[in-house]
């Protein structure tokens, strides 16, 4: 091999071409940075109201420049990372509380003009906080329940560091009055009420009900009980754990133990299947065949909490996370370079190319990023627990991606024995692996798309995606906080 590639230039040439060579990538730390750099760059527009987060900022080919609920509250969540982190610059800590609460008021506008239009499932607003009325899927439930999520938390950080405006804040995000008069209270009603109307997904493509959906909607019943008492509101803390109780009994309808996977969407309420065309009459596809998706994960990731049912180190969703992996690796001709992990897209049967539907589905950096996030957070999950037993469903994942030798159905991985120590050693690198991926298909000024191209890698779709930066970004927190957690425990002399 070595001497076919001195001795042909060319050839050399053409392999340099199609597969980057992984020097050419960023380093980690220049991305994150950069990332955070190019994430606030999206934030601090003139030509946006302050506190909006557009998609994107290309504004054609494909036209993002959009605020998104949905994409909103994860950039959200991810700037509270980043401002907890204690890594942020005195400026960078200035211009992201300034954003958090120009934020709030944006969020309140945008939702007071869904109110009088569509309702509060509306997805999509123009960067001065106007409905954006033309034909989409809608409603988009994760919506909702991501944006209370994403404020009751930004109101404990006011609560906890005191901030100034600490009292028009509370006014605005929480009082317990109905009709609702809170942003956050508003949210939460519509939660509690709405959950078992279908919609449509995170994708913007399917009408029924959604695992990703869900699991924001159980996240936001649980923080919504917890605010709603510490608000002299027991009646909707009630409420709010009552709805909480049934969806997890509804979530487990997902999960299809003779397939190995979490379904991503139930297109079925009772035995009647749901017209697969949103209500405005914009074409919403028909459910793809597999069910396999990327959203799974990320319904994972973006609601842990108390390690609930359908945490990181639930059977069912280490073996979706395997079932994903195996069916992405075997679609996408960049996943034949085996240096770095697969490239994860959305789904495999997924027809948009960034620019237009009806074609080839690439895979994407969030949902590889996502994949990355997933194993370091297990691993800090997993180094927590006594121990984790093989079972039919997790003993694939324990094979090949923690690649403990010789895995079997009913072996015992115990903290402090050495196999258990390499799992976890094999989860973070595997993890590293995964933003390698990203990295290799980054561009060399750390801007960072939504899709790469499934045969060249190159990055492809809407430029500078925020959620593409906030998943890198908080891929970057939870390593972060998996090695330290790992330090302080062999400092403690814990195993
Ligand atoms: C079609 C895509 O499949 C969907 O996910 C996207 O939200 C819309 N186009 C708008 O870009
Ligand atoms: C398409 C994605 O499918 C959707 O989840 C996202 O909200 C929009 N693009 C905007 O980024």
């Amino acid at each position: 091999m070595k001497t076919l590639f001195k001795s042909t230039l060319f050839f050399g040439l053409v392999l340099a071409f199609n597969v980057p060579a992984l020097s050419r990538a960023l380093d980690l730390n220049t991305q994150y940075a950069r990332s955070i750099d190019l994430l606030m760059q999206n934030l601090f527009r003139v030509d946006v109201a302050p506190g909006a987060v557009i998609a994107a900022p290309s504004k054609q080919r494909p036209d993002y420049f959009y605020h998104w609920v949905r994409d909103a509250a994860l950039v959200l969540e991810a700037n509270m990372d980043l401002y907890q982190s204690g890594q942020l610059s005195g400026l960078q800590r200035q211009k992201m509380q300034k954003f958090f609460l120009d934020h709030v008021l944006f969020s309140q506008k945008t939702q007071q003009n869904a109110l009088k239009v569509n309702g509060l499932g509306e997805p999509k607003f123009f960067v001065d906080g106007q409905v954006y009325n033309g034909p989409w899927g809608r409603p988009q439930n994760d919506g909702p329940a991501l944006r209370a999520s994403s404020l009751i938390r930004l109101l404990g950080i006011a609560i906890r560091e005191n901030w100034p405006q600490l009292e028009e804040l509370k006014r605005i995000l929480y009082q317990a009055q109905l009709p609702a008069q809170s942003i956050i209270k508003a949210d939460l009603e519509y939660v509690a009420k709405n959950w078992h109307e279908v919609n449509v997904d995170l994708w913007e493509e399917v009408y029924g009900f959604h695992f990703y959906t869900l699991m924001t909607q159980r996240k936001a019943m649980i923080l919504g009980a917890q605010i709603a008492q510490a608000f002299g509101d027991p009646q909707a803390a009630q409420y709010y754990h009552q709805q909480y109780l049934r969806m997890n009994q509804e979530l487990n309808r997902f999960w299809d133990g003779s397939r190995g996977y979490i379904y991503a969407t139930l297109g079925y309420s009772g035995t009647v299947q749901k017209p697969a065309v949103a209500k405005n009459g914009s074409s919403i596809k028909v459910l793809n065949k597999s069910q396999l998706d990327a959203a799974v994960i990320l319904g994972v990731l973006h609601t842990e909490i108390n390690d609930e049912s359908f945490s990181f180190a639930d059977d069912r969703v280490i073996s979706t996370f395997q079932k994903s992996a195996d069916s992405f690796n075997a679609i996408y001709q960049i996943n034949k370079n085996t240096t770095v992990a697969p490239a994860w897209g959305r789904y495999p049967e997924d027809t948009y190319d960034g620019y237009q539907t009806n074609s080839l589905g690439n895979p994407w950096v969030l949902c590889t990023a996502g994949a990355a996030e997933y194993l370091y957070r297990l691993a800090m999950t997993l180094r927590v627990r006594q121990s984790i037993t093989l079972s039919q469903y997790n003993v694939e994942f324990f094979t090949k991606t923690a690649r403990v030798p010789n895995a079997h159905i009913g072996q015992v991985l115990v903290r402090g024995t050495q196999e258990h120590r390499e799992m976890l050693q094999n989860l973070m690198t595997e993890a590293d692996r995964y933003l390698s991926r990203v990295l290799l298909h980054g561009n060399p000024d750390g801007s960072l798309s939504e899709q790469m191209n499934r045969q060249s890698g190159f990055m492809q779709g809407a430029p500078n995606l925020s959620w593409s930066h906030a998943s890198v970004i908080t891929a970057k927190r939870a390593r972060d906080a998996a090695n330290k957690y790992a330090e302080l425990r062999i400092k403690r002399g814990v195993k």
